[in-house]
């Protein structure tokens, strides 16, 4: 495929259009309903997105050859199916591809969206959404695809369902597998900045408080007497002992479990933990959510959150092994960088998203958080494209 024209569905930042663009196509319609991203879709290709999808009608939209679409997954109406409805997409933004699609009739889509979305709803949204495209004379494979940036080197675990579309009448799709025995190996080293290139860096860096809090945790996973560290959160507020008035039952197991697992941690280590926790309370910053742990990030050598990626999450302080990041997400759950004593920056967001160093991100960090956070991982949308365009 050469100089073909795509359309952009859900554009957010152009995930998809750095894709298109990149293998020869020109996009020539984009949409989203967020103004935010369509000033930083404008500022980067020239190109000025249209708001909701739901308002714009098919014939509106320019001929195209690929349809490409990150769209937000919502549950279709079962009474759909059972009262025998045409469409059960009918009032989904899902049903707004399918319309644009019958319309042009593409010759390609490719549609991308959360992992969730192949086990949603017992399985149903999927299948709905696979019937529904072959219905309109689309090929595509029976199982959607799952991948994450990580099985190619790329230091993000961010699993989304890829689902490749081509019109009947010019293909099939070809089978997809990948070996998860052999994600290549990955290190964060590779998308951060050298600090001296980031501007006004200290804004990224974290407060003295959370370093010295930082440091009182790092004391108690390396002072704790266990064979391993715990893999549930460690919760300061039941590491004491049980009071026997209180009737434990009223709570779900779960929770029953953890309290009884935090008082066997603290019975263990009585005396330790008894000082630790006098000289943790007078951090400022030691309660609520900063006062839990959930350390996973193995057992290898002597645990030091320094050495690590962290986050500061409602449930804890959550660790996680430094080879690569969770999920960018579009709510604010910035990673921080052990080594670095600071958040990611945009750009280390952009780059995990594999969109280029002249790629210009929102100048307000938060709304370029949550962008980078939605976008579609650039590298993973090549190569569906790629994997589709070659039949
Ligand atoms: C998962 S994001 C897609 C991000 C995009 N693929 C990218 O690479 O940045 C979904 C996008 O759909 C947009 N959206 C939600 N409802 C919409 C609607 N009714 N019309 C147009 N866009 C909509 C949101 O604003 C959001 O940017």
């Amino acid at each position: 495929m050469q100089n073909f024209k795509f359309i952009d569905l859900f554009c957010g930042i152009g995930g998809f259009h750095q894709a298109m663009e990149s293998l020869g196509g020109e996009c020539v319609f984009a949409s989203d309903i967020d103004e935010d991203c369509r000033k930083t879709y404008k500022a980067n290709y020239g190109i000025e997105p249209a708001g909701d999808i739901t308002k714009i009608e098919a014939k509106d939209i320019p001929e195209h050859d690929v349809l490409c679409a990150g769209f937000p997954c919502q549950a279709f109406s079962k009474a759909g199916k059972r009262l025998g409805f045409e469409d059960e997409t009918k009032g989904t933004l899902f049903f707004d591809i399918c319309r644009i699609m019958e319309f042009h009739k593409p010759k390609y889509a490719l549609l991308e969206n959360v992992r969730n979305l192949a086990s949603h709803d017992h399985g149903n949204t999927w299948k709905v959404i696979h019937d529904r495209l072959k219905k309109l004379g689309y090929n595509l494979l029976s199982e959607p695809v799952i991948f994450s940036p990580h099985y190619i080197g790329i230091p993000q675990h961010r699993e989304r369902v890829f689902i490749m579309c081509i019109r009947n009448d010019i293909g099939n799709i070809k089978p997809f597998s990948f070996d998860t025995k052999k994600i290549p190996s990955s290190s964060i080293e590779t998308i951060l900045q050298n600090e001296d290139e980031i501007p006004n860096v200290q804004e990224y860096h974290i407060s003295k408080d959370m370093v010295n809090l930082i440091d009182l945790w790092n004391k108690f996973i390396q002072s704790i007497k266990v064979d391993k560290l715990p893999g549930f959160p460690i919760w300061t507020d039941r590491l004491c002992e049980l009071d026997p008035n209180e009737d434990l039952s009223q709570y779900p197991d779960w929770k029953q479990n953890f309290i009884r697992k935090n008082n066997e941690l603290y019975l263990n280590n009585k005396r330790f933990i008894n000082s630790w926790l006098k000289q943790a309370q007078k951090n400022p910053l030691f309660f609520g959510a900063k006062a839990k742990l959930e350390w996973q990030a193995g057992n290898n050598g002597t645990p030091d959150i320094w050495n690590q990626i962290f986050q500061l999450r409602p449930s804890g302080i959550r660790v996680k092994v430094n080879s690569y990041f969770p999920a960018l997400v579009a709510i604010v759950q910035t990673s921080i960088i052990g080594s670095r004593r600071r958040f990611l920056t945009p750009r280390e967001c952009a780059r995990l998203q594999s969109f280029p160093d002249t790629f210009q991100y929102d100048v307000k960090p938060a709304q370029a958080y949550k962008q980078f956070g939605n976008a579609v991982n650039v590298d993973c949308a090549k190569l569906f494209a790629n994997h589709m365009f070659n039949k």
